[in-house]
Parts: C-alpha cells; sequence; structure tokens
C-alpha cells in the first residue's frame, strides 16, 4: 500500500497516520516529524528548515524533495508507506510521480481529511507532543494519563513553535492557497478519497480504513 494523507494543519493527519501506518505495518512517513527532528539535533538539514517551519513557510522544494527521495528508498518502504505532510503543493506531487515511476511504481490511494479552519484553531492549540516517540495529544480531545507526560515512557510533552494562534493562521493560508489545489489534481489522477475528519479518533480511523479499502 502507497498512500498519502491531505488536510489543513490539525486536521488530524499525524494522529492517523500513526494509526494506519500500524495497521497496515508499513512505515509512516512525516516530513513534518522528519524536519522537526532535524531541527532539534542541529543537522545542517534542520538549520535549512528552521526559520520556514517557524514562520508556517513550506521549506523550499528542492530540500524537501530529496530528503523524501532518500527516506523512500530505505529498505523499509520497499513494502509500501503513508506518506503524512508530502506532497503539500502541485510541483512536489509530480515529483513524488516521477520517484515512483523510476522505482517502477505508482501511489494507490491519497486519503483527504476535511475539518473547518475553527477546529482546527482548537485542536492546534491543544496539542502537546511527545520529544521521544512522536504520539500527539490533545489538552482536552486526547489527553495522556498524566498530565503533561506520555503514556509510554512519561517524557515530559511539549508544544510545538508553530502552534501559535497567528502562527496557525498563516499556515492555514498556506494551505489554501498552495495544498489545497492537490486535492483536484489527485482527484483527476483518480486517486482521491475524501472522509469527514470531525468526530471522535477512531470514528475518522473507521472511515479512513472504508475509504482506503474502497479506493486502493
Ligand atoms: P507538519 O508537521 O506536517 O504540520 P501540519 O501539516 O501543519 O500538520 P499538523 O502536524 O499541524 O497537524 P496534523 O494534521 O498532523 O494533526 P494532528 O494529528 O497533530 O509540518 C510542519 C511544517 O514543516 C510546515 O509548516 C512546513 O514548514 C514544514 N513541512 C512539512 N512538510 C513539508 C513539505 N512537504 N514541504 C515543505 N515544507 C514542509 O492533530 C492535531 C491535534 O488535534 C492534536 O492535538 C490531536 O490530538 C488532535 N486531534 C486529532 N484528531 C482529533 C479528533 N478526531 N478529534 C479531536 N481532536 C483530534
Ligand atoms: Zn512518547
Amino acid at each position: 500500500m502507497r498512500a498519502v494523507l491531505v488536510g489543513p494543519p490539525g486536521a488530524g493527519k499525524g494522529t492517523q497516520a500513526q494509526i494506519l501506518a500500524s495497521e497496515l505495518s508499513i512505515p509512516k512517513v512525516s516530513t513534518g516529524d522528519i524536519f522537526r527532528a532535524n531541527v532539534s539535533g542541529g543537522t545542517e538539514l534542520g538549520k535549512k528548515a528552521r526559520e520556514y517551519m517557524d514562520r508556517g513557510d513550506l521549506v523550499p522544494d528542492e530540500v524537501t524533495n530529496a530528503m523524501v527521495k532518500d527516506r523512500l528508498a530505505q529498505d523499509d518502504a520497499a513494502v509500501g508507506f503513508l506518506l503524512d505532510g508530502f506532497p503539500r503543493n502541485v510541483p512536489q506531487a509530480e515529483t513524488l510521480k516521477g520517484m515512483l515511476a523510476d522505482l517502477k511504481t505508482h501511489l494507490d490511494v491519497v486519503l483527504e481529511l476535511r475539518v473547518d479552519e475553527d477546529e482546527v484553531v482548537k485542536r492546534l492549540s491543544g496539542r502537546r507532543s511527545c520529544p521521544e516517540c512522536g504520539r500527539v495529544y490533545h489538552v482536552e480531545y486526547d489527553a495522556p494519563k498524566s498530565e503533561g507526560a506520555c503514556d509510554h515512557e512519561g517524557a515530559a510533552l511539549y508544544q510545538r513553535e508553530d502552534d501559535r494562534e497567528e502562527t496557525i493562521r498563516h499556515r492555514l493560508k498556506v494551505y489554501r492557497e498552495q495544498t489545497a489545489p492537490l486535492v483536484e489534481f489527485y482527484e483527476r489522477e483518480g486517486l482521491l478519497a475524501t472522509i469527514a475528519a470531525t468526530g471522535s479518533v477512531d470514528a475518522v480511523t473507521a472511515r479512513a480504513k472504508a475509504a482506503i479499502e474502497e479506493q486502493a
């Protein structure tokens, strides 16, 4: 299974990607997570990406595309993958198509998670993330068992730099202008499945699984 998750910031892509990838036994490839790991590790890639991420802008395509190409060439991605946060504009989608053609393969499904902007702002302002395992929580909707600590290893949860209201609004604008055109792109390719990303996490997972099975 080679699948892509598309949706605005806060739609629940990371939350669903973690669950779906584990159930489908494929790796989750999240460009946001890879960038954040590089930023906190102080790598060259992290230094290039940081200023864009803090502003809520897209990291330049040549940087992002090269990173994804390396990741998809790793052995574990040979069985398939679930991309979360890539592609994020039409040029990245064209590049991905070319990369997969070179590997003699193609995408099976693109799942669009739809949710309105007010809900997104509520979700992102309450989000807390684990620096160790990447698990994402919400102070109200999906709270950890013990306040401020991850359920797995007890690591202290943190709030993302780009989850300030002003930056959230800018990320939504970037989504509307640069990423939303992907929905039409993938519709033309016959790959698009759209679901409502509202309701409980479990309800969204159930819808996602049904839509993936139908489309793929
Ligand atoms: P990235 O990390 O991809 O951020 P994003 O797309 O803005 O998405 P988010 O991670 O904010 O949200 P999500 O949809 O994963 O939601 P989540 O599951 O966490 O990218 C960050 C930055 O990296 C970009 O701005 C850019 O600079 C750079 N970047 C990344 N990819 C790039 C690319 N391809 N090209 C260029 N630059 C790139 O859920 C959100 C919250 O809601 C959580 O608290 C969660 O617990 C809660 N929640 C989830 N589901 C539900 C539910 N059903 N009900 C209630 N609450 C829920
Ligand atoms: Zn953790």
